[in-house]
């Protein structure tokens, strides 16, 4: 802990925060504070103005046109995917799928590989803290295809244990999709163990199962090395990242990804097209149809080179110390309880007050300036086994303080003293 404070200490959080134009404006007359960071990061001017300079400068579109502007436009484009593959440290750059976010991503796996490979009785894994996103896919899939959605167990302090996981896998397991860091408990999975504990597996049934990682929260937070994790698919939200909305990466092996017959037909994923036949395209194109997402492309790229200059450990570091010490906050307040507790966690701290409805409580603290969710938080599945219908949720970036966490806990105790009058 103490060397923990120490890197916290050397990472100068005033300096970072006049990046963020967003971070200095007043709310209802108080300084604005920023704990929504799970459902959407604020944007360094650096990503403002990759997007401002596209758009005044270079608008134009991509990998269709013989002009300066198309020139200018395809090659920033085309940058962004190698910037993405050596983020990830992904092999190729055709591994790099653009979609509009994680959602998109999961969606393209399931609706492809998964009608293509996943039959009658076959079964796909996932655990009981996705997100929607992360099951909903999936849930339509088995139902259609008559397949069986299987469900990791998780212990009440928001684990996954690694027996469970194991138990989980059959001889008719087909897919696998696990969450790499839990967007409402903040827990980290142990991702890298259950992809060897399933290549282990798929050798014992001779069925070499595809392993997808959620990865939308844990992108901004720490180093995703899809080489390291052996994954076959990763998916991840620009717009969590510090870029923005409406863009997002599909990594694929391309083992796999040559596999997948195209979804979205349209321009750009074809390679001939008569009234006949048509052809497609390679890999990554083929899965990229219509003109794409190409100001979003960009401050991803804008995105990366921002966090590619932090040093990410004190960062992080600075990250887990704000959450211990809202923690030690919270935990310390009559009345509040801690929601998920893992040992290994994101600083996500999502909590119940005792007699008060978390979204009067959300309310509250809006008056008070602090931005926080309440609710389900897209995972009402994993509220039900819970028993709760939703928690207070504060999720903390690298350019949060601890004097915020200082202010947010005792906007905490005005807000039972005030809700429970
Ligand atoms: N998935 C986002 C969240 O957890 C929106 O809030």
């Amino acid at each position: 802990m103490q060397g923990e404070v120490a890197a916290a200490t050397k990472f100068d959080v005033d300096e970072i925060r006049k990046h963020f134009p967003v971070l200095s404006q007043k709310v209802y007359g108080k300084p604005l504070i920023y704990f929504d960071n799970a459902a959407t990061s604020q944007k360094p001017l650096s990503v403002i103005q990759a997007i401002t300079d596209y758009y005044s400068t270079y608008n134009s579109n991509v990998h269709r046109g013989v002009h300066f502007l198309s020139q200018k436009a395809s090659d920033a484009y085309d940058q962004v995917r190698v910037k993405v593959k050596d983020f990830i440290n992904a092999p190729a750059e055709e591994e790099v799928i653009f979609t509009s976010g994680t959602t998109d991503s999961i969606n393209l796996v399931a609706y492809t590989w998964g009608r293509k490979f996943i039959n009658e009785g076959d079964e796909i894994v996932i655990s009981s803290m996705e997100h929607h996103s992360n099951l909903v896919p999936w849930q339509i899939l088995c139902e259609e295809k008559k397949a069986v959605l299987k469900v990791v167990p998780m212990n009440d302090t928001g684990e996954l244990q690694p027996d469970d996981f194991q138990k989980t896998l059959s001889a008719k397991t087909r897919f696998v999709a696990i969450s790499h860091t839990s967007n409402s408990l903040g827990t980290i999975n142990a991702v890298e163990e259950m992809v060897s504990m399933v290549r282990k597996h798929s050798e014992q049934i001779h069925y070499d199962i595809p392993v997808l990682i959620d990865a939308a929260q844990a992108m901004i937070h720490e180093k995703v090395d899809v080489q390291q994790l052996d994954c076959d698919f990763l998916c991840f939200s620009s717009h969590k990242m510090l870029g923005p909305t409406g863009m997002g990466v599909l990594y694929g092996k391309s083992s796999r990804l040559n596999q997948m017959p195209p979804w979205r037909g349209g321009g750009d994923m074809i390679k001939s097209v008569s009234f006949e036949k048509t052809t497609f395209n390679d890999i990554p194109y083929r899965f990229e149809a219509g003109t794409p997402h190409i100001a979003g492309v960009i401050g991803m790229g804008a995105a990366i080179d921002y966090l590619n200059s932090l040093d990410r450990k004190a960062a992080l570091q600075h990250e887990l110390q704000l959450t211990r010490h809202a923690q030690h906050l919270l935990a310390n307040i009559a009345g509040v309880k801690l929601i998920g507790t893992a040992k290994h966690k994101t600083s996500v701290v999502s909590f119940i007050i005792e007699g008060v409805n978390a979204m009067d409580a959300g309310m509250y603290l809006d008056t008070q300036g602090i931005a926080v969710r309440t609710g389900h938080h897209c995972t009402e599945p994993l509220m039900n086994r819970l028993n709760i219908p939703g928690t207070i949720r504060a999720s903390f970036a690298f350019y949060n303080t601890l004097h915020e966490v200082n202010v947010f806990g005792e906007a905490v105790k005005k807000a039972i003293s005030f809700l429970k009058r």
